[in-house]
């Protein structure tokens, strides 16, 4: 196969949160696998990521902890970094867009386009809030969605319909930062005139031609892709502001620029760039082979870097036609080979949500279950949100693991290492005479790896996964109808050949499932005893030669208990039940006071303490306790609306708060004579007014 150069970039998760299984599903682990597999065929690949560090996402988390936004990023590219470590995510480099290097090539960068004029300076008018004297930018700005009257809606877009806005769009506009109107006052900013590039990028994302020279197949990219860029680009693109005025992020390198930073989404994508020159700068590489066009860069080496950005479905824009636009102002740069977005993954029936804690944090799993890595990614893989939303269940997981990585990738491999133990001490014995049977198994094992990689490199790696359990499930039922645990008694030669066949599998296995799942890829490596990675190896039916010693097998997949799947499950209820109730108290609104009385009308009341002595249930009437209350001065009945917060059991012994002179009235045919005094919650919860310790029935309270 021709080599050739890859520049894989992972969107730069924002460090205003930890990682929750819907970011790996649908960006990390696919960019992952893409990158071990394109290792394994002896590409040349930057695997590119870091964190994003500038943008309101931050500065309004910083806000929402109390901290600064440096201590922010500080806090969360340490969590992020360490889970993507201990994921086993194989980034080349995992950069900061904090970082001086990157501050000053987004800086560069913004220069030239600059100097070629591909920047107009603007003035207009935006919303500013008086008591923070703060422009509000993007997300500092909420209010109703002019297209679907969502009241929450964001400056710079709508979450419910993924309109893209821009703040005086809002009805009835609120700043995030004091609550109140914010008013309109007078900024400049530098614009990129978007409205230019129609023309080039249609016909670039439709037809792949770029400047006369045809630079992809934009076939390959995913339906949802091009749909998303036509739906712009047809809607008409708009001038869009690459400055802010805010304090915190790159700094606008230009005279009289005070207080203004770059746009994010400017700086972010250019901190893949920084991040290959920091990368290079480490490894003794040079970052240009990477980026730059083919007839540019000095010690330029080799063939054109392929660009492919791995991102959610909600950056799409960004890194298909705005970032586009940027690099071909730029000119120096290679455009993306190819945009593979991800839908959204779901989690037990609801849309992860890093503000409602509604997700599994990966940080988390990972303190959980340190030696279930590949598990989880198995499952990830198999779930993965490639076409449409998709959606992780604790039960799937359980499934998929017992059933497909258990029950058929472990059960073969193991079955077919343990009998090589038992016949042959480890030691791979010889192809005998082959049938059909041997031929055909043969066949399948020798078309399986460029199947799995024309689907890899269409980003189909939920079927490419499929494709390497087949593989176990040919070698499974290989084992099943040849049964040499029958045949040793009577045939042994027979018996070696079908023991060989499957050893082959194993070994093929083995290096199928690297990009995959590694640490079992390594283990099963280790089970063989062989050292190779190297999908080009594949194919063979040599992968492991007669008379090669193997090692003792272990389990390579544990089951999962329903123990496992019932806490998990029980912790995410635990997170409903807790955000149901603040969502009611953040609702709840005390009672307006009454109106006055005088004194006089105070003084009427006779409020005592009384002791409950005894209580039933009122037949008939599940709301109610009928009591019998020692009120100091006689015993009397009561009749009490407590009968679901207090069971008659519960109440008998208390010393509660009395109303004594209410008019007496019956109820469910019993006479009441009084009210016992109960608080409510913001949740309709009911308990008693109970004295201090030592304060008896009859007190009066005044
Ligand atoms: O959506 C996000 O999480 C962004 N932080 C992604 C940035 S990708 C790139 F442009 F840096
Ligand atoms: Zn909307």
């Amino acid at each position: 196969m021709l080599k050739q150069r890859y520049t894989v970039t992972a969107a730069l998760p924002y460090t205003n949160g930890p990682l929750h299984l819907g970011h790996v599903a649908g960006v990390y682990l696919p960019a992952d696998i893409f990158v071990r597999f394109l290792r394994m065929n002896q590409h040349d690949v930057a695997f590119i990521c870091g964190s994003d560090e500038h943008g309101a996402a931050i500065t309004l988390r910083a806000k929402k902890e109390g901290i600064t936004p440096q201590e922010i990023v500080d806090k969360y590219n340490k969590i992020i970094a360490n889970s993507f470590k201990d994921f086993d995510i194989s980034f080349d480099i995992f950069h900061r867009t904090s970082s001086e290097l990157h501050h000053k090539t987004a800086q560069d960068f913004f220069l030239k386009l600059h100097e070629k004029g591909k920047l107009t300076e603007d003035t207009s008018e935006q919303y500013y809030d008086e008591d923070y004297n703060q422009f509000l930018a993007d997300r500092y700005i909420t209010g109703e969605c002019p297209k679907c009257q969502n009241p929450n809606a964001y400056g710079d877009q709508c979450e419910k319909c993924g309109s893209d806005l821009s703040p005086t769009d809002l009805i009835n506009p609120k700043s995030t930062l004091s609550g109140k109107m914010p008013i309109l006052k007078t900024t400049s900013h530098w614009y990129l005139p978007m409205n230019q590039h129609e023309d080039w990028l249609r016909e670039w994302i439709k037809n792949g031609v770029l400047d006369g020279e045809k630079q992809h197949e934009p076939k390959a990219w995913r339906n949802q892709v091009l749909g998303q860029c036509m739906s712009w680009i047809d809607g008409g693109l708009h001038a869009r502001a690459m400055t802010r005025d805010l304090d915190w992020g790159v700094k606008v390198p230009l005279l009289n620029s005070e207080g203004k930073v770059l746009y994010v989404w400017l700086d972010a994508p250019i901190g893949y760039i920084s991040a290959t020159k920091q990368w290079a700068k480490d490894n003794n590489k040079n970052w240009e082979d990477y980026w730059l066009k083919k007839e540019l860069g000095t010690n330029r080496t080799g063939e054109e870097s392929k660009l492919v950005h791995f991102i959610g479905k909600d950056n799409i824009v960004f890194h298909a036609i705005i970032f586009p636009i940027i690099l071909k102002d730029h000119g120096d740069f290679i455009l993306p080979d190819n945009v593979p977005a991800y839908e959204f993954l779901n989690l037990e029936g609801d849309k992860f949500s890093t503000s409602r804690n509604w997700a599994v944090w990966l940080h988390e799993y990972l303190v959980r279950y340190p030696e279930k890595i590949d598990e989880l990614k198995y499952t990830l893989t198999a779930i993965a949100p490639e076409n449409k939303d998709s959606e992780f269940t604790w039960k799937e997981f359980q499934a998929r693991v017992n059933n497909e990585l258990a029950d058929v990738l472990g059960n073969f491999v193991n079955r077919a290492l343990v009998l090589t133990q038992k016949y042959y001490y480890g030691k791979v014995p010889a192809l005998g005479t082959l049938t059909d049977v041997d031929l055909q198994v043969l066949a399948d094992l020798k078309a399986a790896p460029e199947k799995i990689s024309k689907l890899v490199f269409a980003y189909k790696l939920r079927d490419a996964q499929t494709e390497v359990l087949n593989v176990a499930r040919i070698g499974n039922k290989y084992l099943a109808d040849q049964e040499p645990w029958k045949l040793i008694k009577t045939d042994e030669k027979r018996v070696e050949t079908i023991m060989y066949i499957a050893l082959q599998i194993t070994a093929q296995l083995s290096q199928l499932l690297a990009p995959f799942l590694p640490k079992s890829a390594a283990k099963m490596r280790h089970f063989l005893n062989i050292d190779i990675e190297n999908w080009e190896s594949l194919g063979k039916t040599d992968l492991i030669p007669e008379g090669h010693q193997t090692n003792q097998p272990e389990i390579l997949f544990q089951k999962i208990e329903d123990s496992l799947v019932e806490s998990e499950v029980a912790i995410l209820n635990e997170i409903k039940i807790q955000h149901e109730a603040e969502k009611v108290a953040d609702n709840y609104q005390p009672a307006v006071q009454k109106e006055n009385i005088s004194f006089d009308d105070f003084t009427k009341l006779d409020i005592r303490l009384g002791t409950i002595l005894e209580a039933i249930k009122v037949p008939k009437a599940d709301k109610l306790l009928q009591l019998k209350v020692d009120t100091g001065i006689d015993i009397r009945t009561i009749v009490s609306g407590i009968a679901q917060h207090y069971s008659p059991e519960e109440v008998v012994g208390k010393t509660v708060s009395v109303l004594l002179n209410l008019e007496p009235r019956k109820i469910k045919g019993v006479e009441s004579q009084g009210m016992i005094l109960m608080a409510e919650n913001s949740e309709g919860k009911l308990c008693f007014v109970l004295p201090e310790k030592g304060f008896e029935a009859g007190a009066e309270i005044r």
